[in-house]
């Protein structure tokens, strides 16, 4: 799997010493609220589980299925929500956490979906934030890493569903990208 990447990122070394940052600043900023976590399924995963264990506050976790892909590396700007029943956040501080924010079309999908259903608060937190104009407005209130835009996978990130399970973060070579969608 390796091979196919043009490049690593972020080795998992460096991933986790930023999650020990992300999570003691999300500790601190929720000391005295409960927090509820939405992790949006299936990129978020590792993220998620690394980031939370490192939050020792009590909190709730539900996860969200969203679908905007649909194989290629361009979004369709169309958000499909998996489930029928949404999770409760009447009232709740909510955290919402997504691996990566491009486009922005599913972040503010969740957003708006969440809203509606009037929690106390809603916060966002990403693990990489792409360098780029989006086609909708998000902002993300907590950020692993700024990069730029390039087509990145590997710690919960695919390509076509592949490589989530790579430990690092890297640039998927664009000689498959394009052979892909020949
Ligand atoms: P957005 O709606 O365009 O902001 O895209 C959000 C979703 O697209 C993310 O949750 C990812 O699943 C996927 N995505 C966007 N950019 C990348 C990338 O560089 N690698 C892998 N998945 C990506
Ligand atoms: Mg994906």
């Amino acid at each position: 799997m390796q091979d196919d990447l043009e490049r690593i990122l972020f080795h998992e070394t460096t991933i986790l010493s930023r999650l020990d940052q992300l999570a003691a600043q999300i500790s601190q900023d929720y000391h005295d609220r409960e927090l509820t976590v939405i992790a949006v399924l299936t990129g978020s995963l590792m993220f998620m589980a690394d980031l939370l264990r490192r939050i020792p506050l009590p909190l709730k976790l539900d996860c969200l299925g969203v679908a905007s892909y649909h194989g290629k590396t361009q979004t369709s700007g169309e958000v499909i929500f998996k489930q029928v029943v949404l999770p409760d956040v009447v009232d709740r501080h909510v955290l919402i956490l997504d691996d990566i924010l491009d486009s922005g079309h599913t972040l503010a999908a969740i957003r708006e979906k969440l809203e509606a259903a009037k929690p106390r608060s809603i916060r966002v937190c990403v693990l990489l934030n792409k360098k780029k104009p989006r086609a909708r407005h998000v902002d993300a209130d907590y950020v692993g890493f700024e990069i730029e835009d390039e087509f990145v996978v590997g710690y919960g990130l695919d390509f076509m569903e592949r490589y989530r399970n790579l430990p690092f973060i890297g640039v998927l070579r664009k000689d498959l990208i394009a052979q892909a969608s020949e």
